[in-house]
């Protein structure tokens, strides 16, 4: 007789510490630095959910899937929103296969029920019945019961956290606290393995205080100029490092003004590819602040933004001066003033003037 194949047991990767983690994350192009690193760990550690809070883009998502990455658990996500109920969070029943259930046994039901004469009684007797309707293979299983039903360990985002009303907290909090789930039909689940649990909120409403005293909170700020240099270069190694610290530096003169949104991460790094691409193609645009008027089309999306800063670095106002009127659009990583003055001829914008007059109509004409 053939022993019984069993599957290998997927490793479940644990970190030592703050800075093995930190190095496993980079490994998969996260940059974090050595306080994040090291919260996060704890979380991990401590089997804690982690409630990460902050402005747009500085990587609070991406944070828990480079953490299933780094750790080789699977990703289990549940997008909050206005509305969000049990049924799309935890388990809906499956009307439809339920449905068919019925119908398949619907002779063997019709044979029983023949023998009444009595309508009452029929009824009374198929009330007395299971069809095993309510059990669990009949369940659609969403995110939060997907993470307990996991026999797997796996990482659990539970994203924007803030959309969803507070209703929805006091359900979070069974999974998140006793991590379980109970089906009045069925019974309780218990997680099969502890899943590390990461919410991501935009702070545009305030969470339970009960929510957040089951939670460790960081609040993710934007990165120091290092560390967005090396995430720029990390997530688009095409771009020149001092490519790179130029739309990081105008990036962080941004973040300094009255905007009504700063610049995320992620408009960074898109900025630097179209830098690298402007480049490449050898569009031609007479000035710098050619360049910087387009590169400004990744990096900033409302029209009121863009005129603000187009005054501004026109020199028809001057720039506030070490963050001066205005404090950046949320709380910067400790701010330092950018190191270079925005109009400063540099890396970007190298090679890219003289030839023409005019920005990029006229360097297309120009190739005609
Ligand atoms: N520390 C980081 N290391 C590497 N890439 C990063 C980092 N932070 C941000 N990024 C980049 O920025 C992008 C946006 O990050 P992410 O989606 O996690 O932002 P977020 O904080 O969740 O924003 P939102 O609040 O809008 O959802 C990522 O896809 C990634 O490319
Ligand atoms: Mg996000």
């Amino acid at each position: 007789m053939t022993a019984p194949h069993t599957a290998p047991e997927p490793e479940d990767i644990r970190f030592a510490d703050g800075a093995e983690l930190k190095e496993a994350l980079r490994e998969v192009d996260y940059i974090a630095d050595d306080e994040f690193a090291v919260v996060v760990h704890l979380a991990t550690a401590l089997e804690r959910p982690l409630l990460l809070e902050g402005p747009a883009g500085v990587g609070k998502t991406e944070l828990a899937k480079s953490l299933a990455e780094a750790s080789g658990r699977k990703l289990v996500r549940l997008q909050c929103y206005e509305g969000l109920d049990d049924n799309r969070a935890l388990y809906e029943w499956d009307y439809a296969k339920q449905l068919l259930h019925v119908q398949m046994l619907r002779d063997r039901i019709g044979e029983k029920m023949g023998a009444f004469d009595d309508v009452a009684e029929a009824s009374q007797f198929l009330a007395a019945q299971d069809f095993g309707l309510y059990s669990e293979k009949f369940l659609s299983v969403r995110p939060l019961l997907e993470a307990i039903l996991s026999p797997d360990p796996v990482v659990l985002l539970v994203d924007e956290v803030d959309r969803t009303e507070e209703s929805m907290e006091a359900l979070l909090l069974e999974v998140l606290a006793e991590g379980q789930v109970t089906i009045p039909e069925v019974g309780t689940f218990t997680a099969r393995s502890a899943p590390w649990v990461i919410l991501t909120s935009n702070d545009t409403r305030e969470l339970s205080p009960a929510l957040k005293r089951r939670c460790l909170h960081y609040h993710l700020g934007y990165p120091t100029p290092q560390r967005e240099r090396d995430i720029v270069t990390a997530r688009a190694p095409e771009v020149e490092e001092a490519v790179a610290a130029d739309v990081v530096d105008l990036a962080r003169t941004l973040r300094q003004l009255p905007l009504r949104k700063s610049p995320s991460i992620a408009e960074v790094i898109d900025a630097a590819r179209a830098a690298v691409v402007l480049k490449s193609t050898g569009v031609a645009v007479s000035s710098q602040a050619a360049v910087r008027d387009i590169l400004l089309t990744a990096l900033l999306k409302y029209t009121s933004d863009v005129e603000l800063v187009r005054t501004r670095l026109s020199g028809e106002q001057p720039f506030p001066a070490d963050g001066g009127e205005t404090a950046p659009a949320g709380p910067v990583e400790r701010v330092t003033v950018a190191s270079r003055p925005a109009n400063t001829t540099t890396a970007v914008f190298r090679g890219h003037g003289g030839r023409d007059r005019g920005g990029i109509g006229a360097g297309r004409q120009g190739r005609r």
